[in-house]
């Protein structure tokens, strides 16, 4: 099965970005351990980083191209502002799972607000890097459930 891992603006920078909030692990070594959970399992994994929000939805529409099966997506700052990557995602129909490191709903008010979450199959928020591998393992289960 085919998995695209989406990381949206500023998570290039994690590691160093405010570490209170969104801890010490790089994005290399999340896709590192995505990576690893992956190949145990025989998924082909894609995980793109982009500060750009049209990167983004170019290549969520290549993922329905690419018969990817499922999304994981961290959209950042966008998911408080973006009506065009939520639209995006529901032109193509990939389900998907949303992640956050911080617990978006301790912190400033305008964070408790998602354009994703009501089409979300799950939010994972406030977990840290795990947050990733927990929406790996849950995509996985999913997917083996639904396929023949
Ligand atoms: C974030 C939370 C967002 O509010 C913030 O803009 C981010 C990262 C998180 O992973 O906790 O850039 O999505």
């Amino acid at each position: 099965a085919k998995i695209l891992v989406l990381n949206g603006p500023n998570l290039n920078l994690l590691g160093s970005r405010e570490p209170g909030h969104y801890g010490q692990t790089t994005l290399d070594e999340i896709q590192q351990q995505l990576e690893g959970f992956a190949s145990t399992r025989g998924l082909s994994l894609e995980v793109l980083q982009s500060n750009a929000e049209h990167v983004l939805i170019d290549a969520i529409h290549r993922a329905a191209l690419d018969g990817v099966e499922f999304i994981i997506i961290n959209p950042a700052a966008f998911t408080h502002t973006s009506v065009a990557l939520r639209d995006a995602l529901l032109a193509v129909g990939i389900p998907f799972i949303e992640v956050h490191l911080s617990n978006v709903h301790a912190r400033e008010p305008f964070r408790a607000h998602s354009h994703f979450s009501d089409i979300a199959v799950g939010v994972i928020s406030g977990l840290g890097a795990e947050g990733y591998l927990l929406a790996l393992r849950a995509a996985t289960r999913r997917l083996a459930l639904t396929s023949p």
